[in-house]
């Protein structure tokens, strides 16, 4: 029996921050070290351009960070993109990939997220693969054959490392305050988890299932004790370092 791993608290800032957010990281920095010793891992996900920053700021510290995205191969024309590389040499231990956001505005398909996923195995970061339904596909009871496809085809067919992680987040729960309930989440999640194992066996218990879309510190501790739910992936609540802790120390 392989040991379960810790939980994972991410915080994805998207499109926002300069430079004067890094007092948010300082602060985040100052409240984690203060406190009690956090029950899981944190990292956070700041914009490229804060990346090398914020990786400095947090030196030495318990939080890790990561990338927001990255281009599936390792150089090359490809003008406005980041690679794998880079984001590692930028400090980063993690990537999302296929986060809703990105499938929808730029057009991300399944298959492009498991060759940026290799990418980011290949250049030593941890994937995070975010899957979910729209509301529409929640209505027509489509939830399970969804996150299914983009689950298994989002993936690389083996894996020979713990690390890889996954994101539930529903689009229609992102960044307006609803949320599903926790039965709702529980039943993707243990569906998340019976694919996982029965693709990748013993490896498949261990990776970490995060809930995102949503999640804020008056929600966080019921949520984060829904069974499967390693963690999670948190957007507008993570600007703010205080908030933010709260939801770490709802662990
Ligand atoms: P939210 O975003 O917490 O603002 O809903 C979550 C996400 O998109 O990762």
């Amino acid at each position: 029996m392989i040991a379960r791993v810790a939980p994972l608290i991410a915080g994805n800032w998207k499109m926002n921050g300069v430079r004067s957010a890094l007092e948010e990281v300082d602060r985040l920095r100052m409240l984690v070290e203060a406190g009690e010793p956090p029950r899981g891992d944190i990292a956070l996900f700041p914009p490229a351009t804060l990346l090398a920053a914020v990786s400095a700021r947090l030196e030495g510290s318990v939080i890790a960070t990561g990338g927001q995205d990255c281009h599936q191969a390792t150089g090359g024309a490809h003008t406005g993109d980041i690679s794998a590389p880079m984001l590692a040499d930028a400090g980063a231990r993690y990537v999302i990939l296929g986060h809703s956001e990105r499938r929808a505005e730029h057009g991300e398909t399944d298959q492009l997220v498991r060759a940026k996923a290799l990418a980011a195995l290949g250049s030593g970061l941890i994937p995070i693969v975010c899957v979910g339904e729209t509301a529409e596909e929640r209505e027509a009871g489509r939830v399970e054959e969804v996150v299914a496809r983009q689950l298994l085809d989002s993936m690389p067919a083996t894996i020979d490392i713990e690390e890889f992680v996954i994101a539930y987040e529903p689009v229609w729960a992102i960044g307006n305050g609803r949320t599903p309930t926790l039965d709702e989440i529980a039943a993707v999640h243990a569906t998340i988890r019976w694919l996982l194992v029965q693709r990748f066996q013993d490896q498949g218990e261990v990776i970490r299932i995060l809930y995102g879309g949503s999640l804020k510190p008056s929600n966080a501790a019921e949520i984060l004790s829904v069974p499967e739910v390693n963690g999670g992936l948190v957007g507008g609540a993570s600007l703010l370092s205080d908030e933010f802790y709260d939801i770490i120390s709802a662990l």
